[in-house]
C-alpha cells in the first residue's frame, strides 16, 4: 500500500485551535473596546499591495522590504507584495478616499495579519497579526502622548511583566545629513570590523546600520556611534521634551534610549517601543513613532501622521497564563430517532428564543457518550430528551455543578434555566 503524504502548515505559520482562538476572541474584544474609548475607528485594506508601495513606504534598504518581502508577479505582470506591515497601506487608503478632507484629525486603527519572510522562532512567525493606530493630522506633543498612552494603558489593562516603554526622537528630515555625515566619519577607522550589510548601509543608507542583528557590529555602534537625539534642532528638542512632559503627567514612566532609530525609512522625531521581559528575546510587543513626510512621499498633501502597531502572538505569550473559557451553556442530549425532530426544535428556541447556546448531539450515540461529551464541554445544563420524556412533553433538566436533575414540562424550560441560573 502507497502511503499519501500529509501537507503540514508552511514553517512560520501557526494553526489557533478553539482553545487558543476564546484567548484571541478575548483579546480582540478589548482591543476593538479600548480603541473605540479613545476615538479610533476601524480602518480595513486589502492582503496585498502594489510592491512599489512597500519600496517607496518603508525603503529599499530596510530590512523588511530587501530581505523579508512576500513578492511575486502575477500572471497579468503585475509587481504584488504581501502585505508586511500596515502603515503604508494605511495611509494609501488616507490618501485614496480622501479621509484628510472630512477631518481634521482622522483616528484609525486595524487588526490584520501581516506577512514577512524572517527566521521563524518564539514571538517570530511568516504570518503574524498585529492591532496598531495611526492618527493623521496633528504634529503637536498631545497627539503623540495619546498614541503613546494608548499602546502603554493597553498593556496595563492587563499584568505584564516587566513593561518597558523606551522612547526617542530622531528629528526632522534636515538633521539626517549632517547626523549620517558624523556617524560615518565616526565609524570610517572601523568599516573592516564591520559586516558586509553593515558597509553596504554606510555606504547607501547609514541609519540602517543600527538594525543589524550581528553582535560584533552592535558593540561597535555602541562603542563608537554618536546619537542621533544629540542632534536634534531646537525645536525638534522642545517637542520631544514636550512629549515626555506629557508623559510624566500622565503617570507613564518611559526610558530614553538614544538608540532607538526603528527599522523602517519613513520616521521622523518621536519613535517608541514597549518591551516585556515575558517574551524571550523577541521582547517588543509593540513599536511605532512618527512619520510626517510618508504622507507627502506616497502622493498625498503634507500630513503629519503618527501611530503604533503591536504584535498579537507577543501579547499572547506575554499572556500565556491567563485562562479563559467560553463554553456553551447547554448541551442537548437525544436518546431515540423518535426524539429527533423535537430536539431541533427545542434547541433553535433556546438559542432564537433565550439567547442560550446550545450544542445538539447530532451523532446519535449512547447516553453515557454524550453526557461525557456535555462534561467535556463544561456546560452549565444537560438537557435530555428521550422517547418517554417526548411522550410526557417534557425533558430533564441536569445542573452539571450539582448534580440535581429535575423533569420540566417543555413550556417551563427557559423560565426554569433562567430561575435557576446555576
Ligand atoms: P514593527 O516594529 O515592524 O512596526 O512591528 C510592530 C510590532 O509587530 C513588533 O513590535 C512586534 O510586536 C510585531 N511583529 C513584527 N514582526 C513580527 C513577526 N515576524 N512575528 C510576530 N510579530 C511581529 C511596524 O510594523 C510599524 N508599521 C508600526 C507603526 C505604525 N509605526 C507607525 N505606525
Amino acid at each position: 500500500m502507497t502511503s499519501i503524504s500529509r501537507i503540514q502548515n508552511i514553517k512560520g505559520t501557526h494553526d489557533l485551535l478553539p482553545g487558543d482562538t476564546v484567548k484571541w476572541q478575548f483579546v480582540e474584544k478589548k482591543i476593538h473596546k479600548f480603541l473605540h474609548l479613545h476615538g479610533y475607528a476601524e480602518i480595513r485594506t486589502p492582503a496585498f499591495e502594489a510592491s512599489d508601495l512597500f519600496i517607496r513606504g518603508i525603503g529599499d534598504d530596510t530590512d523588511v522590504v530587501s530581505k523579508e518581502m512576500f513578492r511575486w508577479t502575477d500572471l497579468g505582470g503585475n509587481d504584488l507584495t504581501l502585505k508586511p506591515e500596515l502603515t503604508a497601506p494605511v495611509v494609501r487608503a488616507f490618501i485614496q478616499h480622501q479621509l484628510g478632507r472630512k477631518s481634521a484629525v482622522n483616528r484609525l486603527y486595524y487588526l490584520d495579519s501581516l506577512f514577512r519572510r524572517e527566521r521563524p522562532q518564539k514571538g517570530r512567525q511568516r504570518q503574524f497579526n498585529q492591532f496598531g493606530i495611526e492618527a493623521f493630522g496633528s504634529p503637536h506633543p498631545e497627539m503623540d502622548a495619546e498614541v503613546i498612552s494608548i499602546a502603554y494603558n493597553f498593556y496595563k489593562e492587563f499584568v505584564i511583566k516587566d513593561l518597558c516603554l523606551n522612547i526617542n526622537s530622531i528629528g526632522s528630515p534636515d538633521i539626517r545629513k549632517p547626523y549620517l555625515d558624523t556617524l560615518k566619519s565616526a565609524l570610517s577607522s572601523v568599516t573592516d570590523e564591520l559586516c558586509k550589510t553593515c558597509n553596504y548601509r554606510l555606504d547607501k543608507n547609514a541609519l540602517r546600520i543600527f538594525d543589524c542583528k550581528n553582535p560584533s557590529c552592535q558593540k561597535i555602534l555602541d562603542d563608537q556611534a554618536p546619537f542621533i537625539s544629540d542632534f536634534l534642532a531646537e525645536d525638534d528638542q522642545n517637542q520631544f521634551y514636550s512629549v515626555l512632559s506629557l508623559l510624566d503627567s500622565l503617570g507613564i514612566p518611559y526610558t530614553h534610549d538614544k538608540k532607538l532609530v526603528r527599522g523602517l525609512d519613513y520616521y521622523t522625531h518621536t519613535t517608541f517601543e514597549i518591551t516585556s521581559s515575558a517574551l524571550g528575546s523577541q521582547d517588543a510587543l509593540c513599536g511605532g513613532g512618527r512619520y510626517n513626510k510618508l504622507v507627502e512621499q506616497l502622493g498625498g498633501g503634507s500630513v503629519p501622521a503618527i501611530g503604533f502597531a503591536a504584535g498579537m502572538e507577543r501579547l499572547l505569550i506575554a499572556l500565556e497564563n491567563i485562562d479563559i473559557e467560553n463554553n456553551p451553556d447547554i448541551y442537548l442530549v437525544l436518546l431515540g430517532e423518535r426524539v429527533l425532530q423535537q430536539g431541533s426544535k427545542l434547541a433553535q428556541l433556546l438559542r432564537m428564543d433565550a439567547g442560550f447556546s446550545v450544542v445538539i448531539e447530532t451523532a446519535r450515540r449512547g447516553m453515557k457518550a454524550q453526557m461525557k461529551e456535555a462534561n467535556r464541554k463544561k456546560v452549565k445544563w444537560a438537557l435530555l430528551l428521550g422517547e418517554n420524556e417526548l411522550d410526557a412533553g417534557s425533558v430533564q433538566i441536569k445542573d452539571m455543578a450539582s448534580g440535581k436533575q429535575e423533569n420540566v414540562p417543555f413550556e417551563m424550560i427557559i423560565s426554569y434555566l433562567k430561575d435557576n441560573p446555576g
